[in-house]
């Protein structure tokens, strides 16, 4: 039987689609999709999240396109480039299910959602509501529209066990007001897999005449969808991911009827405002990587995207159904299984997720930290500006307030003279060793320089934070009391 990997590579053009000899997949064909997989011997590796490893088959075409294009040069760039890219968006948008003049080729779901994010017409007071199970990189860009055009971000969580797509759907519509411009929801979320009610959300929102942006990272070439019957307003998604594209492939899908309202990242010469080509200029770029999406859509219709989703839904439950009973193992991916598929996550009573990492050999990343505590203040004990307003006049405030030392307790403190302290809260330098309590400060703090930050004091009273660098002294902020 033949296998792709024995097709001809001559590729003259990305119209043209390669001629293979599909297998008989009535055959031992997960086996031979096996073979086409070059992998280390050393581990195994579960996570294609991140990126697919790509079938030789893909990674054959891929080479001979470099070497194609480094053989053309501009002559290919000049008069093959433009056309070639047109026809795998046609070919593109038929797998994903919509109108090729409703996608552009990205370079990952980053690029495209944050494009979105970032050329939205905000006004000042606009909100958004997005998960926080989101992706890092698109809430840091709210955050980014939160400080340059104050939006107002909202975020919800995600239940990892939903008893209905209702409860997902009335969880983002109680978030709405009159000022609610856009939703930012996974089709897929990458931490535990749970494949999100898109269509309801987006029919929802709409009546609210909120849209609809989803992050679709992880869905394409993972399970079977059409973009179109999701009923979204815009969709993201990286093909380096489930389709298997080489690295650098991404989707960005945008309802007609927005293109022309979203400013693109980078300008174009394009003046039709409707073309979301308009959206999509990114200067030259690896066109290689374009070319190769066409071989990689050929490998997914030779497989089959139902094939491979069954597939993957199988392969996860086979170990999820297993374990999820077990008495000290949580599975976080959604028992119905309509609700996830490759993805799952899990984790143990009896032991941390950070030995349980280790022990599966993989690294984590850390996306977000929060300081629980600052000297002996601990978070716990916060209150809101409003409830300070509140009980300013009352004698609750004495429990409330704390003293500042509380949270100088654990950094070395600098005690200054009268002229000295005066010194620094004008803003001027001073030498350490010229300090009349020089001697006392590197008795009591001789590690002071591992210090970022130290305070100094005048009869008790913080005065300033410091930062002492090469003996010298400096102000870095002035606390006036
Ligand atoms: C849910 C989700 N969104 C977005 C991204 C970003 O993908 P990329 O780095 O390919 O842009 C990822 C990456 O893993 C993801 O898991």
């Amino acid at each position: 039987m033949a296998s792709p990997l024995l097709i001809s590579s001559s590729s003259s053009s990305a119209n043209e689609k390669d001629k293979i000899n599909y297998p008989d997949f009535n055959s031992d064909y997960w086996n031979q999709i096996r073979e086409h997989y070059e992998l280390k011997s050393d581990y195994i590796n579960l996570e294609s999240g991140y990126y697919n490893i790509i079938p030789k088959p893909t990674l054959f075409k891929h080479i001979e396109h470099i070497k194609r294009i480094n053989i053309e040069g501009s002559y290919y760039m000049r008069n093959n480039r433009l056309n070639d890219k047109k026809s795998i968006t046609n070919r593109l948008a038929e797998f994903v299910g919509c109108k090729s003049n409703n996608i552009a080729i990205t370079r990952n779901t980053t690029e495209s959602l944050d494009l979105i994010i970032g050329g939205f017409p905000w006004d000042n007071g606009d909100e958004a509501v997005f998960a926080k199970q989101d992706y890092g990189a698109m809430k840091v860009m709210f955050e980014q529209v939160h400080k340059r055009h104050g939006v107002i971000n909202k975020v919800v969580s995600v239940p990892n066990h939903p008893d209905s797509d209702e409860e997902i759907v009335s969880l983002y519509e109680s978030q709405i007001t009159s000022k609610t411009r856009l939703i930012m929801v996974c089709h897929m979320i990458n931490i535990t897999g749970q494949i999100l009610p898109i269509k309801k959300i987006c029919d929802m929102a709409h009546k609210y005449d909120v849209e609809v942006m989803v992050d679709g990272a992880h869905c394409i070439g993972h399970f079977d969808f059409n973009i179109e019957d999701l009923n979204c307003d815009y969709y993201g998604s990286s093909l380096h991911k489930w389709l298997a594209t080489p690295l650098g492939a991404g989707l960005l899908y945008v309802d007609s009827k927005h293109t022309s309202k979203i400013w693109p990242l980078l300008a174009d010469h394009n003046n039709d405002l409707n073309n979301i080509d308009r959206l999509n200029h990114i200067g030259t770029h690896p066109v290689h990587i374009d070319l190769a999406i066409n071989d990689a859509l050929d490998y997914i219709e030779w497989m089959g995207i139902k094939r491979k989703e069954e597939r993957l839904r199988y392969i996860q439950n086979y170990w999820t159904d297993k374990l999820r009973d077990h008495p000290n193992v949580n599975i976080n991916t959604p028992k119905d299984k309509t609700r996830s598929c490759a993805i799952a996550n899990i984790g143990l009573d009896n032991m941390s997720s950070k030995d349980l990492a280790e022990k599966l050999n993989t690294k984590g990343h850390v996306i977000q930290l929060r300081r629980l505590s600052v000297g002996n203040f601990e978070e716990k004990d916060t209150i809101l500006i409003d409830l300070s307003k509140e009980i300013i006049h009352s004698s609750t405030i004495f429990n409330k307030i704390l003293p500042i030392e509380t949270v100088l307790d654990d950094i070395p403190a600098l005690v200054l003279n009268k002229t000295e302290a005066r010194q620094i809260k004008q803003g001027q330098k001073l030498e350490l060793n010229s300090l009349e309590s020089i001697d006392n400060f590197l008795k009591r703090n001789p590690n002071y320089n591992k210090f970022e930050k130290i305070y100094a004091i005048e009869n008790n009273d913080p005065i300033a934070l410091i930062k002492i660098y090469e003996g010298i002294v400096k102000p870095a902020r002035i606390i006036n009391l």
